[in-house]
């Protein structure tokens, strides 16, 4: 089993003499005044909250482009802030970005370009030359603040996401020896699909900067390679996951990341949580008999929102003797809300909830209720702990920690997941009930299910599921990385199978 402790261990064993850097573009904390007190923190989304406690174990720097209002009243003479600012374990650097080069490149080619891309939920991408150009330009910024970081030093570099797609190519231009992993935070395209991107063949030619490469499934890494196969003069093979391009090795695995199950675990046992629970059963109602539904997501078009609240609707018409009892709740913070799409998504919601409840309400009960703002983590702690079931509908989705922060925080071995067969959680958490989200009619049936399931098999699968989370847990895929970095990293490394792949 690993742990934070076996982390550290392994990292002062194998890589001490490295220097650790990790860059993303989001920051893991943003800074804040609150009523003259400097606060930060986490922006919601699954990277920052996976990669934390890797770096909290193991040190090092983050460099991420800078976000929050008072970043700067946080930062040292160096432009460093100890993070976290109540228990400092690493340091944060971060870029400052003209609101032009963000709109380029964070809203333009991100997320207009590469995130519809990436994913199958049918929201058309924006292949704008202005927009690649701020993304070529940004991520030659983050690769020369990474190489001004390590200096003349030894070092790993980690990158994340499809933020910095070319960055691996631009610090290997200049510094042959650093070894360099990154990891895609979310699904890859099939071959046929990412031929709409123009610019195809230099993102698989910065990415092959890479040592190792890193996506949460075997069939993201199969299309990768079969991209690469077909679009670039390169030697791969697929059966070990290596490709050999311009005279550079780049290994290419899977590793479904995951949450800290410890942390979450006692969290939910903490006496904040307990508390909290107690005030959100009377504020909701659970304690005049009413149930608990919930869904909780970053407000994104392939979480599959609408959907959701579709198959609450189609519950509510098809066992009417629910009505005035469950209660779904919608919760998680807006996004990328510069963004048609994102606004559009925003609107629909809206209307939806307010249709829905307009058809059903009665007396004081309302089917639906949607917070979209970031809430602190005890509160979302107690609501998965009451939630009978919780609701994850992903369009598509690389992995979907919501889920297993859901079934981290089941310490009572109760509740019921229901996963959209479209995340890349469904292939581990077998044990939830499993959706089309498309499908309204059985995503309707699976409430039903969730609700009038037996005790024994909920617990049954919730153990089975917990057990899964607390095993390919945060450290665990962190280690794995680590370990196949080391041996990517080896000029001999070739057609050797990689250490720790399952
Ligand atoms: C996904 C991406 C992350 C991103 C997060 C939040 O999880 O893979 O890279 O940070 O969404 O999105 P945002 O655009 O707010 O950073």
């Amino acid at each position: 089993m690993w742990t934070s402790a076996e982390l550290q261990r392994l990292m002062q064993r194998e890589i001490s003499r490295y220097r650790l850097i990790v860059v993303s573009n989001r920051q893991p904390y943003a800074f804040r005044m609150e009523e003259g007190r400097l606060l930060g923190e986490m922006p919601p989304g699954g990277l920052t909250a996976a990669i934390d406690p890797l770096m909290r174990a193991c040190g090092g720097t983050w460099i991420a482009q800078s976000g929050g209002d008072s970043d700067r009243l946080a930062m040292d003479g160096d432009g460093r802030i100890a993070v976290p600012l109540d228990s400092p374990a690493y340091s944060l650097r971060l870029l400052n970005l003209t609101e032009a080069e963000n709109d380029g490149f964070y809203y333009g080619f991100a997320n207009e370009g590469l995130w519809p891309l990436c994913h199958i939920a049918y929201t058309e991408p924006v292949f704008d030359v202005q927009h690649y150009e701020a993304y070529k330009s940004v991520n030659r910024k983050f690769a020369n603040l990474v190489l001004d970081e390590i200096g003349d030093e030894p070092a790993i570099v980690l990158a994340q996401d499809y933020h910095l797609a070319l960055l691996p190519r631009y610090i290997r231009q200049v510094r042959d020896d650093v070894i360099i992993g990154q990891f895609w935070h979310i699904p890859w395209p099939n071959p046929d699909t990412l031929r709409i991107c123009p610019w195809q063949g230099e993102l698989l030619d910065g990415m092959l900067g890479n040592d190792l490469l890193g996506f949460h499934l075997s069939s993201d890494c199969q299309k990768f390679l079969d991209a690469v196969e077909l679009n670039l003069n390169a030697e791969v093979d697929a059966q070990y996951g290596l490709v050999d391009y311009q005279e550079d090795l780049t290994l290419v695995r899977p590793f479904p990341i995951s949450v800290d199950f410890d942390i979450l675990d006692a969290e939910a046992r903490s006496a904040g949580v307990l508390g909290e629970m107690e005030r959100l059963a009377g504020e909701l109602g659970l304690d005049r008999g009413r149930i608990l539904g919930l869904g909780i997501d970053r407000q994104d078009y392939t979480k599959g929102i609408p959907h959701r609240l579709r198959a609450v609707e189609r519950f509510l018409e098809k066992w009417p003797e629910y009505r005035g009892r469950l209660v779904f709740l919608q919760a998680g913070a807006a996004s990328r809300v510069n963004i048609d799409s994102y606004m559009q998504l925003t609107i629909d919601i809206e209307a939806t909830v307010n249709r829905i409840n307009e058809r059903f309400a009665e007396g004081d009960w309302q089917p639906i209720l949607h917070w979209p703002t970031s809430l602190p983590s005890e509160t979302f702690s107690a609501l998965r702990r009451l939630a009978s079931f919780c609701a994850e509908s992903s369009l598509h989705d690389g992995m979907n920690l919501v889920a297993k922060e859901y079934v981290a925080s089941r310490v009572d071995e109760d509740g019921v997941l229901i996963l959209s067969a479209f995340a890349g959680a469904a292939q581990e958490l077998s044990s939830s009930i499993i959706i089309n989200p498309y499908a309204t009619e059985q995503f309707a049936d699976a409430i039903h299910q969730a609700l009038t399931m037996g005790d024994d098999e909920r617990r049954f699968r919730m153990r089975h599921m917990r057990g899964i989370v607390q095993s390919n847990n945060i450290y665990n895929w962190a280690g794995r990385i680590m370990m196949n970095l080391m041996q990517a990293s080896t000029p001999d490394h070739a057609r050797l199978p990689a250490a720790g792949v399952i």
